[in-house]
């Protein structure tokens, strides 16, 4: 079951177009959606959870038109919020088994709550009150809410914002367990998330879609063209004007800058090792398309 999204636009009341012309086709398994904040990521997902509704184009989950049954789509439909609220006084066993009488869950609640508890690593916290849990617990609790009733489309928007990095890792050994046998779509504007959990991707900035397809792909797509080179705060000042600079970075208090560029822009630059982050500044910046 492939979900399709075709020429999908919003403009919002304010006039900002969120999604201008979308078009993307996901399969089985983890899909990220990479973009820098106001990209059009959180509007994309609320408009696939059925929360949003758009100016015009069509979702379809299968055979299934997600834009007009909205009912259907959320039996099978996981869905973690960008901002996520728990009531802190609650512990997360009844918190979940609340959210499960809400999904409609009858038979076996017990059995799910009990065996989502265990599998998101919550068990031994299960009676403690979620205001309590750190950014990676109630995350993780999040993600339990969103798998009960076995959903085979998983939203999860900005999961990994504010996890440090073992709350970040455990994160992802989660989640791309869960992501061999459903859809998941993940946004995130850190590239990372990407490169170690997602076998497609697309990414989007103002509302459009600027690559999509996978990551190896994209790689190559640049390999070659990617050049670096280490210099002083004052000559980055001068290279900013004359090269097509894609990222500055800091590496051991000195700048070293990447440009993109299809043969070697000479001034003693070298090769660089292509990563996610110049697909990413490359296309963001449309140096390439
Ligand atoms: N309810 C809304 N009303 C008006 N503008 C909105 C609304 N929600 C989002 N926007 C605007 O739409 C654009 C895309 O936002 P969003 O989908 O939240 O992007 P992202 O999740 O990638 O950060 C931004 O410019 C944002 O300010
Ligand atoms: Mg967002």
């Amino acid at each position: 079951m492939q979900l399709i999204i075709k020429q999908l636009s919003k403009t919002y009341s304010n006039g900002v177009k969120a999604l201008s012309d979308v078009n993307l086709t996901i399969s089985k398994g983890m899909f990220g959606l990479l973009g820098p904040n106001g990209a059009g990521k959180s509007t994309l997902m609320r408009t696939i959870s059925t929360l949003q509704d758009v100016d015009s184009g069509t979702i379809f989950l299968g055979d299934l038109d997600v834009i007009n049954n909205k009912h259907e789509v959320r039996k099978l439909l996981g869905y973690l919020p960008q901002e996520f609220g728990v009531y802190p006084k609650v512990t997360a066993y009844d918190m979940l088994d609340h959210i499960a009488v809400l999904k409609g869950i009858q038979t076996g609640r017990k059995e799910a709550v009990e065996g989502l508890l265990q599998r998101v690593n919550l068990w031994d916290v299960r009676k403690k009150a979620l205001g309590g849990f750190s950014g990676g617990m109630k995350q993780r609790f999040g993600i339990a809410q969103a798998l009960l009733g076995e959903p085979k489309l998983i939203i999860v928007d900005e999961p990994t914002a504010g996890l440090d990095p073992g709350e970040r890792n455990r994160f992802y050994n989660l989640l791309s367990e869960i992501g061999e046998h459903v859809i998941v779509i993940l946004s995130t504007h850190i590239v990372d998330d990407v490169k170690e959990l997602c076998s497609q991707m697309a990414i989007i900035d103002k509302g459009r879609v600027l690559y999509a397809g996978a990551p190896d792909a994209a790689l190559s797509s640049i390999k070659g063209k990617i050049w670096e080179k280490s210099m002083t705060k004052q000559e980055l000042k001068e290279y900013d004007n004359q090269f097509p600079i894609i990222s500055t970075r800091m590496v051991s208090g000195q700048p070293k800058i990447h440009v993109y560029s299809n043969s070697t822009p000479g001034n003693n630059f070298q090769e660089a090792e292509v990563d996610l982050e110049d697909v990413f500044f490359t296309h963001i910046k449309g140096l390439i398309n």
